[in-house]
């Protein structure tokens, strides 16, 4: 089977790393992919969004199937365009990926059929927003209503920072037309889980949870980013707790997009806070999560492919998901300066003895291949994932690869997987 997967970071090593082990027969290309997804497929220098590129790209090569992994082209509509085109896809279409493209919408959504989620309103006026906040108490959490690479979420704890917000989003323009709406909502306190499942659009599959941290730092510090780590399973997720998570939040999500004639194909991702009110959601996403793809998937016990293939063919009822009985924990190792600045081009060292390792995996976000040598390319580098029978003896073997690997001014956390 031909297979194209579009996109370039961590997660998308993890998935092709994954359908790389296949039963099936495969040829793996992705677009435009890194230094480490090079070893295990064929990279194209083509970009998510150029659409024309990609549609053309799948014909020559007669792909079998096309993964949109990352959030801009699901939300834009590859996938509708892909299936116009007679490619089978594998994603959400652009109606479904308002989930994640609009916060709005999904506010409204699960308002209209009761989700657990923070009270809010919606503005698209500047002027009404800056009212409503000077009647607010704080801390209040101002979002842009589009997608804004993980930076569209303030919490402001005092009005300045609110009033601040909403006149970069609405006025600035720091977001682009992402901040033509805005929502603001109630803070709302608890542990963060987040809860990929797949979706057919009549069966919804939750797969093993997992953990983000969000903030550059040690202890929760420093401004957030695309994700310093993650561990899965999450030790807060209990059977009960998943329990109530499927009466009040997956069940009505499912039904609510089925009476609204949306069919979600493909991953729902749940970002979940677990209040003292019980679970809410934070946020939905429209894909695979990263970096939790990369603690995830090493504990699927599934055939990938095979899931992909009853999502695409709705036969997602038929299907068991399985998981190992283990922990796993990723650490990222980032460039220094990352979130704000940084450079790229380093050298990276140490490599080498992980790529026939069944414990350890690094995933490459931000890498190139050049004569033989993985360069830094990126903010976030590699994702140095750990498999192991407990938490505390995963940690230890995740930081131990950490240690032999390599690059000038890396920077990473060390309390991944400390969190309760
Ligand atoms: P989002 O993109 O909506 O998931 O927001 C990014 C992060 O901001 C979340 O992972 C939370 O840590 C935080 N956040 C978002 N909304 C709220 C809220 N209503 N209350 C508290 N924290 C929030
Ligand atoms: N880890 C958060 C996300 O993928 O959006």
């Amino acid at each position: 089977m031909n297979i194209l997967v579009i996109g370039s970071g961590g997660r998308e090593h993890a998935i092709v790393w994954k359908l790389s082990k296949s039963k099936h027969k495969v040829n793996l290309w992705c677009a435009p992919g890194n230094g480490g997804i090079s070893q295990l497929a064929t990279c194209v220098d083509i970009k998510p969004m150029e659409f024309d590129k990609i549609v053309s790209f799948s014909k020559e090569q007669k792909m079998d199937l096309v993964v949109v992994a990352p959030d801009d082209p699901l939300a834009s509509g590859l996938v509708d365009i892909l299936e116009a085109n007679d490619i089978p896809a594998f994603g959400p279409s652009k109606s479904a990926a308002r989930l994640e493209g609009s916060k709005a919408f999904s506010k409204d959504f699960m308002k209209k059929h009761h989700i657990p989620t923070a009270d809010y309103q919606v503005f698209d006026d500047a002027t009404e927003a800056l009212k409503y906040i000077e009647k607010s108490s704080f801390p209040i959490v101002v979002k842009a209503d589009g997608l804004a690479l993980g930076k569209g979420v303030i919490i402001a704890q005092d009005k300045k920072t609110a009033v601040d917000a909403v006149h970069n989003m609405m006025e600035e323009k720091k977001f682009g037309d992402a901040g033509n709406k805005i929502v603001i909502e109630e803070f709302l306190t608890g542990p963060e889980v987040s809860v990929l499942t797949f979706s057919d659009g009549k069966t919804l599959l939750p797969m093993v949870s997992s953990q983000d941290h969000k903030r550059a730092f040690d202890h929760d510090k420093g401004l957030n980013t695309g994700g310093m780590g993650a561990f899965a399973p999450s030790k807060i997720y209990s059977p009960e707790i998943e329990k109530l998570c499927q009466e009040t939040i997956f069940k009505p999500t499912l039904e609510g997009l089925r009476k609204e004639g949306i069919q979600f194909k493909g991953v729902l991702y749940f970002g979940l806070i677990l209040t003292p009110k019980g679970p809410y959601v934070l946020e939905y996403n429209a894909r695979f999560g990263d970096p939790e793809t990369q603690v995830v998937l090493p504990l699927m016990k599934n055939d990938l492919l095979d899931v992909f293939m009853a999502v695409i063919e709705e036969q997602l009822e038929d299907v068991v998901l399985e998981w190992e009985d283990k922990e796993c924990v990723c650490v990222v190792l980032a460039s220094g300066g990352y979130p704000v600045s940084y450079k790229k081009g380093y050298e990276i060292k140490g490599l080498e003895r992980y790529e026939a390792s069944q414990e350890i995996f690094v995933f490459h976000a931000g890498t190139q291949k050049a004569d033989e040598k993985y360069i830094t390319a990126g903010g976030r580098v590699l994702g140095v994932t750990a498999k192991g029978e407990n938490m505390e003896v995963t940690r230890q073997k995740a930081y131990e690869a950490v240690k032999n690997i390599s690059f000038t001014d890396m920077h990473y956390r060390t309390d991944i997987g400390v969190k309760k």
